[in-house]
């Protein structure tokens, strides 16, 4: 689990940010590099027109409108700077990540582009020299007094801080159609037991027990019911290779995805994540596993909270809080640094932030938000972000780099066609060794 109380891999990481925080006193602050971007020159009518370029999958229901609210408060703030939307359609980034590598390879890199707090940044973009440290922002805007220890060690390279997070999305949601519970007169399920017994009920009604979309939603629905079945630190075991993946544990959670799988319907694979969650409110499906942006869809929906959808922790892990980040960086060889670098501002600020999150169903990364822009869920998550104890999630970029995700996405594709328990532990066994900590 993360380090709210305790330790997880990136560890030594936290430990030196710690270690640097303490030496430079309260308010905490890490090394931080000697101011290297001038005030921006003065742009005069004869200046041509910037232009920045930021790149992210937020284009469908309940995704797109939150990009939206930031870029109109940015179009006001720099109306010198044209803002292009590059957001390439594609839940989770399926779409949008194989266009940013090949532009990465090529050598074109947008201004600035969506990338999660952990692996994915570290592991991928960090690792392989892409950005820019932006010690200097966090410094000049005084990020570090407003922004959660607990994200700090996941965005930062020895003492370097490489992006700035927007939110916080929650990944263990069971959201679920309060009229069909009602119906056929089932509990909201709190352990694993009694959401089985809730979807076995509905099996032989009408009504979809579990409703799931294309390939990555059935990976999410992995990683919520890894934690479920393996509780918080054995999963968080399983990242840094405490937790092993050939032991009975890691197999009984395999057999609990099977058997979840089971009430999954057929046509999952050519549904997007907001199809299989129209399904919940739309009365043909009871449940569905989806991250906190549902809410937002849910929302744009002109669904009501409690009446047209309900919300609970995945059964089995109401304490802790499964995170991902929504961050933002500053590409080596940024087309236009110095307009970027207002994107940036604004994605860090509170303004930006309370504008962004009410609508996408997150909350702010920046622990002073404005509580009374926020719905009674988001309420709720911020509670739980406060007091829970935080692990990461799988898909959405925090625990594994983007080799060993990639591998562990191919087993599970052979795995929802086969349905072989043993194929599959063998199959990720081989991952953590190939890609991962296991040697
Ligand atoms: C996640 C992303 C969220 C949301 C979701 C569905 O990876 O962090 O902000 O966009 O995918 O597309």
């Amino acid at each position: 689990m993360f380090p709210r109380k305790s330790v997880w891999g990136l560890a030594s990481t936290l430990i030196l940010v710690g270690l640097v925080f303490a030496a430079c006193g309260t308010p905490a602050t890490p090394r931080v590099e000697p101011l290297t971007n001038a005030p921006p020159a003065a742009r005069t009518p004869s200046t041509p027109r910037q232009k920045i370029e930021v790149f992210s999958w937020w284009v469908g229901g309940g995704e797109a409108a939150g990009l939206e609210a930031m870029i109109k408060i940015f179009k006001a703030k720099y109306p010198d700077i044209d803002f292009i939307n590059a957001a390439v359609a594609g839940g989770a980034g399926t779409n949008a990540r194989a266009v940013l590598a090949s532009r990465l390879q090529a050598g074109d890199p947008p201004d600035s582009w969506q990338g999660h707090a952990g692996q994915e940044l570290i592991g991928t973009y960090v690792k392989a020299h892409q950005l820019e440290s932006l010690n200097f922002l966090y410094e000049q805007e005084h990020w570090l007094n407003v922004m959660p220890k607990t994200l700090i060690p996941l965005i930062s390279q020895d003492g370097q801080i490489y992006s700035v997070p927007v939110n916080i999305h929650r990944a263990n949601v069971l959201w679920y159609n309060p009229r069909i519970l009602a119906k056929y007169n089932l509990p909201v399920p709190a352990t694993l037991d009694e959401f089985i017994a809730d979807l076995d009920k509905l099996s032989s009604t009408s009504v979809i027990p579990l409703a799931m979309g294309e390939q990555w939603t059935a990976m999410h629905l992995f990683e919520t019911i890894l934690l479920s079945t393996l509780g918080p630190d054995r999963y968080s075991g399983l990242w840094t290779g405490k937790t092993d993946w050939s032991g009975p544990e890691t197999r009984k959670a395999l057999e609990n995805f099977e058997m979840v799988l089971r009430y999954t319907n057929s046509d999952a694979s050519t549904l997007s994540w907001q199809d299989a969650a129209q399904l919940v409110v739309n009365g043909d499906a009871a449940f569905n596993i989806m991250g906190d942006w549902n809410e937002a869809y849910f929302k744009e929906l002109g669904k009501i909270p409690k009446v047209d959808y309900g919300w609970t922790p995945v059964p089995g892990t109401a304490g802790v809080f499964q995170f991902l980040s929504d961050s933002f960086v500053l590409p080596v060889g940024a087309p236009n640094r110095e307009g970027t670098i207002d994107w940036l501002k604004l994605a860090g600020s509170k303004e930006g932030q309370d504008a962004f999150n009410p609508v996408k169903g997150s909350i702010p990364a920046r622990n002073d938000a404005d509580r009374s822009l926020y719905d009674e869920y988001s309420r709720s998550a911020m509670d739980d972000w406060a007091s829970d104890i935080v692990v990461g999630s799988l898909y959405h970029g925090v625990v594994a780099n983007d080799s060993w995700k990639t591998e562990i996405n191919t087993d599970l594709g052979i795995f929802l066609t086969d349905k072989n328990i043993d194929t599959l532990q063998a199959a990720l066994v081989s991952a953590c060794k190939s890609s991962g900590p296991c040697q």
